[in-house]
């Protein structure tokens, strides 16, 4: 078992490799993610992107390479070792953000229940807090059907948050949305690093949202990472594919 440094990034990856079948998804990819900013990750469709987040989580195991997270080499770790990394992680998956068959409440308080001792009242309580966080209070005893995608993102995200993570991934959060929900999305990203130092990558077709909320932007392209930098670099760059990205987005 390796303890969590401050010096280590939250997330690093190395020389990661996944196929499927014959099918080449990650071939080699390597980077880190800097302590407290917003990582974008673009790319087409299929290059890989919802497989990375579950690599980097565990859901997925790499065919070589390796994964560090939270200060743990998660494709080492025991399942106890595993569970303790994910307990530092959020997560806002790309379909079904949320349990279609509880309440809000009951949804945020979900991982509450599994991994703390709070009692029922005090679980309410937090519950409450993280919905307003959110700006989601009012939908507390709805289900899932009844609310809005963009409300049901936003509570998604109030539940990826309760056990206030260090980290936290994002699958698509402003896909399908109008333009001012996502906006009201990427503030949200934003105000978790502002105010917390929450480190997250954010994987997005949108290239509005990655552009108001990126401090690094990685592309990856045929399983590896064709573009690394800034967006001002991004701006500049020659390569084809972001041109052509950003010439789409215009
Ligand atoms: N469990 C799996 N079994 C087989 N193939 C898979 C599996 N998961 C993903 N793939 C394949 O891996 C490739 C990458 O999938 P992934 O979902 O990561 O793409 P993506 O970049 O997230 O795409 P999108 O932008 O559409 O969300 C796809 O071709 C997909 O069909
Ligand atoms: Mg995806």
């Amino acid at each position: 078992m390796e303890p969590k440094t401050d010096s280590e990034p939250p997330v690093s990856v190395t020389g990661l490799r996944k196929s499927f079948g014959e099918q080449r998804v990650l071939d080699g990819l390597t980077f880190q993610l800097d302590t407290g900013k917003v990582t974008c990750v673009l790319g087409r469709s299929g290059t890989g992107k919802s497989v990375l987040l579950k690599l980097m989580i565990g859901l997925e195991t790499p065919d070589a390479g390796s994964i560090r997270l939270a200060g743990y080499d998660i494709s080492t770790a025991s399942p106890k070792e595993l569970n303790e990394a994910r307990m530092k992680v959020g997560f806002l998956f790309q379909q079904s953000a949320l349990y279609d068959s509880m309440t809000i409440e009951e949804n945020v308080a979900f991982p509450l229940r599994r991994h703390t001792k709070l009692s029922a009242a005090e679980r309410r309580d937090r519950v409450q807090q993280l919905l307003v966080s959110v700006g989601m209070e009012k939908a507390i005893a709805k289900m899932p059907s009844q609310i809005s995608g963009g409300m049901q993102k936003r509570v998604g995200l109030a539940r990826a948050l309760a056990l206030e993570p260090a980290i936290v991934m994002f699958d698509e959060p402003t896909a399908g949305l109008d333009p001012i929900t996502a906006a009201e999305i990427a503030s949200l990203i934003v105000e978790l690093r502002d105010k917390r130092r929450i480190t997250s990558i954010v994987v997005t077709h949108d290239l509005h949202t990655a552009r108001t909320i990126a401090d690094r932007l990685i592309v990856l392209d045929v399983g590896k990472t064709l573009f690394d930098g800034t967006f001002g670099d991004f701006n500049k760059s020659e390569i084809p594919f972001v041109a052509q990205l950003l010439k789409d987005a215009a």
